[in-house]
């Protein structure tokens, strides 16, 4: 058992100070002033820390088959780099080859991920649409713990899906209770533009953004609000980095329609100016989409994340090391997209977040844990510091500061895109199903100890949403 003593428990409610008791079966089995220690118990004193729920990353791409490269970090260096940061789950992607069963790509990506240190579950991605594919998606809601499907509108003739499949797919979801995941751009105004870039001799990353405008995002944004609304789904749209896309939801949301809006740390703080790079391998790592954007819309997604309107934070993790990059030297379409992050988001929101007066200690909790749990359907049991809840914790120190380095960090790529910031707000220790996995910058993890986290279809939302269908 583990005791922690000492702490002040910051929940996405409240505030205060209390001991948290970790019983041997992963589980907080109390909460409380001055607990007593049962005999044999561990006991780890505070000394004053903030005692929050593990961070939840609803948004990763390990060891991710992407664009002719596998991204480098993998399920094991992933993980241990999320628990330096105080993230204790990730949310990672399936995704089957366009043709390719739904059904066996989960069972890859659950054998890849038996080495995750810390817990994980999985989105399943819908790349076309047949008969097989409405049939696996009924036996991952029922037998597999999965109830997210994802997307995407862009990747044309790789990974994007038409309006066909969506109004398929999102359809499909709702009956079985299962929540759509989208990644909106155009993908053929994406690929006419790349088209017309290259032509006209721009080869290199400068190009990148110019061929994902913001009115790109905002135009697919607002389709796939469209869309859902004509059936009356919940949608998750991931990645927003555009004022067009975050008024988009906000109006919907006003309409009533469930929308929800996921941010990633990096598109808060990082701007459009990486890609005035000189160096084309320092503007390469920047390429992902969407791409960063001019800082103006870094406003509006504070804004969207003080006001409720955007609910979550990611990361996209998708690591690409410089060889990998390279492939893309002579046509900037051809840079596989994707930028890390997983060891740094908890630190840039306490730093960029709380620290400015943007975000409550409470909302910091609410958006990098708690709002996940509640949307992806694993609340209590995640994103909370409550009785029967899984042990998985972050003990924050909100004051100590640390500089980001490529040298230091744990994750397996070859740069970092905070380099050189100096971030107030660590996590000084993390604890996964009730053990002690990282301590003062020491990973102390297991190789295999991450369990696959089941996620139940039909949560309130879901409910909510499919009963108001009914009954109008
Ligand atoms: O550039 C990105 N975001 N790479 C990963 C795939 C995706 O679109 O999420
Ligand atoms: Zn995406
Ligand atoms: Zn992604």
């Amino acid at each position: 058992m583990l005791l922690i003593r000492g702490g002040t428990v910051v929940t996405a409610e409240t505030s205060q100070r209390a001991d948290v008791l970790c019983d041997d079966a992963r589980r907080i089995v109390a909460v409380g002033p001055d607990l007593e220690s049962p005999s044999g118990c561990d006991i780890l004193d505070t000394g004053g820390l903030l005692v929050m729920p593990g961070g939840i990353d609803p948004h990763t791409h390990m060891e991710m088959p992407f664009m002719g490269s596998v991204a480098s970090e993998d399920f094991y260096t992933g993980t241990c780099a999320g628990v330096a940061g105080g993230t204790t789950t990730i949310i990672d992607f399936v995704i089957p080859e366009p043709g390719h069963s739904l059904l066996d790509a989960w069972k890859d990506w659950r054998s890849k991920a038996e080495k995750a240190v810390s817990d994980y579950s999985f989105h399943v991605a819908v790349t076309h649409w047949d008969e097989k594919v409405h049939e696996d998606m009924g036996t991952l809601t029922r037998e597999c713990g999965v109830n997210s499907f994802k997307h995407f509108m862009a990747y044309k003739n790789a990974l994007m899906v038409d309006d066909d499949v969506l109004l398929r797919s999102i359809s499909r979801a709702l009956e079985l209770g299962a929540l759509c995941n989208i990644h909106a751009e155009n993908g053929d105004a994406v690929a006419y533009l790349q088209a017309d870039l290259l032509k006209r001799g721009m080869t290199g990353p400068q190009a990148h953004p110019l061929s994902r405008p913001p009115s790109v995002e905002g135009e697919a944004a607002q389709r796939v609000i469209a869309i859902a609304g004509l059936l009356g789904a919940p949608i998750y749209i991931v990645h927003v980095s555009t004022e067009e896309a975050t008024a988009a939801i906000a109006a919907a949301r006003a309409r009533g329609q469930r929308v929800y809006g996921e941010v990633l740390a990096q598109h808060l703080v990082i701007d459009d100016s990486v890609y005035a790079d000189p160096d084309w391998l320092g503007a390469a790592q920047h390429v992902m989409s969407p791409p960063f954007r001019p800082k103006h819309h870094q406003k509006a997604l504070w804004a969207g994340l003080a006001s409720g309107q955007l609910q979550t934070t990611a990361t996209d993790h998708c690591c690409f090391c410089a060889g990998q990059k390279e492939q893309g030297r002579n046509d900037f379409t051809k840079i596989p997209n994707g930028t890390p992050g997983i060891e740094d988001r908890m630190s840039v929101l306490w730093h960029h977040g709380v620290l400015t007066g943007k975000l409550t200690p409470q909302e910091f909790v609410a958006i990098t844990s708690t709002n996940t749990a509640k949307i992806f359907n694993i609340h209590p049991r995640k994103g909370s510091v409550s009785v029967g809840a899984d042990a998985d914790l972050v003990l924050w120190d909100p004051q100590a500061s640390r500089t980001v380095s490529a040298k230091t960090h744990h994750q397996n790529v070859d740069y970092n895109i905070y380099e050189g910031m100096t971030l107030t707000g660590l996590a000084r220790y993390t604890i996964s199903g009730g053990k002690v996995v990282w301590a003062d910058n020491d990973l102390r993890v297991t190789r295999g100890a991450g369990q696959y986290v089941e996620r139940p279809c039909f949560s309130p939302d879901m409910q909510a949403a499919i009963h108001r269908k009914t009954t109008s």
